[in-house]
């Protein structure tokens, strides 16, 4: 199985527009000390022939041009990705939708919720219908996006996109609006999950035995938005888990076996993207690796 990361960077990416935090100021003025990083995305393959794209962020465009395996290959438009995967409608997992237009077909996976939401909002349309197609997919039942991957979504505590949040918010909810991918080729296994709240019994016992994980990295600490500055949101209430702290991930998977440990997602606020920094030391120091973009497995 080939997976490539070609966003590791939670929502905004690093830098993102408008920030002049420490770490985003980082990266505009010493990218050896904090690499940029572009939007929440994955690419995955079996046979390096047709791929699946997990996700599809803002930065689609730059990811594709920066990723060889994704350029067109034959004829006058082509194109190697054959199918998406959403795992939630998030606006850094779905804006990318609107570039993936301009009459390339493709399938579209989700979970029918998810899928709802995406249907509900016009502007998706640019994704015509009867050239891209949009398949429900029902949580724990297998299916085969591209030749030779198996690809099995499962529900892990999240919330609904920002975008669709109500007064009242249920946080930590295990249901269809996010999932987590269960990928596998060859007798090898993957598991991407972007978005988690909390690491649950049945999350640990569903990811045990992976040669990958792929995890929410969004934030250090539970209040890193806090202690930074820029706002007043937990990792609780955008509906990540922490890396450390009180639930903190590293600890809830320490006793799991898992092939590399390897954190996506990571939101730009978090001190774990300065190189060298103790931070980065300590989550390396436990085994897990710190993302970025480019970064591929040969599973
Ligand atoms: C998140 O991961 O929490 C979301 O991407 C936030 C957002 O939609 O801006
Ligand atoms: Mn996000
Ligand atoms: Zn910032």
């Amino acid at each position: 199985m080939h997976v490539v990361i070609l966003g590791s960077s939670a929502g905004g990416g690093l830098p993102q527009w408008n920030c002049r935090c420490p770490i985003c100021s980082l990266a505009r003025a010493e990218p050896g000390r904090v690499r940029p990083r572009t939007q929440s995305s994955i690419a995955v393959s079996a046979d390096g022939e047709s791929w699946l794209l997990v996700n599809a962020s803002p930065d689609i465009r730059q990811q594709f041009n920066d990723t060889p395996a994704l350029h067109p290959r034959e004829g006058l438009r082509h194109s190697p990705m054959k199918a998406v995967l959403l795992t939630n409608g998030d606006v850094d997992h779905v804006a990318g939708l609107l570039t993936l237009r301009e009459s390339q077909p493709y399938t579209l996976y989700a979970t029918g919720g998810i899928l709802g939401s995406v249907g509900d909002n016009r502007v998706f349309d640019v994704m015509a219908a009867g050239i891209v197609r949009r398949t429900a997919i029902r949580l724990d039942d297998p299916f085969e996006p591209v030749p030779g991957l198996s690809v099995t979504l499962f529900a892990v505590p999240g919330k609904v996109p920002l975008w669709l949040e109500e007064e009242a918010v249920e946080l930590g909810a295990e249901s269809e609006t996010t999932v987590g991918a269960m990928i596998e080729a060859g007798g090898r296994r993957l598991a991407y999950i972007p978005g988690c709240a909390r690491v649950t019994d049945g999350l640990k016992a569903r990811i045990e035995g992976v040669d990958a994980l792929l995890f929410d990295g969004t934030v250090l600490h539970d209040d890193d938005m806090i202690r930074a500055g820029v706002g007043t949101k937990t990792g609780w209430r955008m509906g990540h888990v922490p890396m450390r702290g009180e639930g903190g991930s590293i600890d809830a998977l320490a006793d799991v076996a898992l092939g590399r440990r390897i954190f996506v997602h990571i939101n730009n606020t978090n001190p774990v993207l300065v190189e060298e920094s103790p931070e980065r030391a300590d989550v390396e120091a436990a085994g897990w690796t710190v993302a970025h973009d480019g970064l591929s497995l040969s599973l």
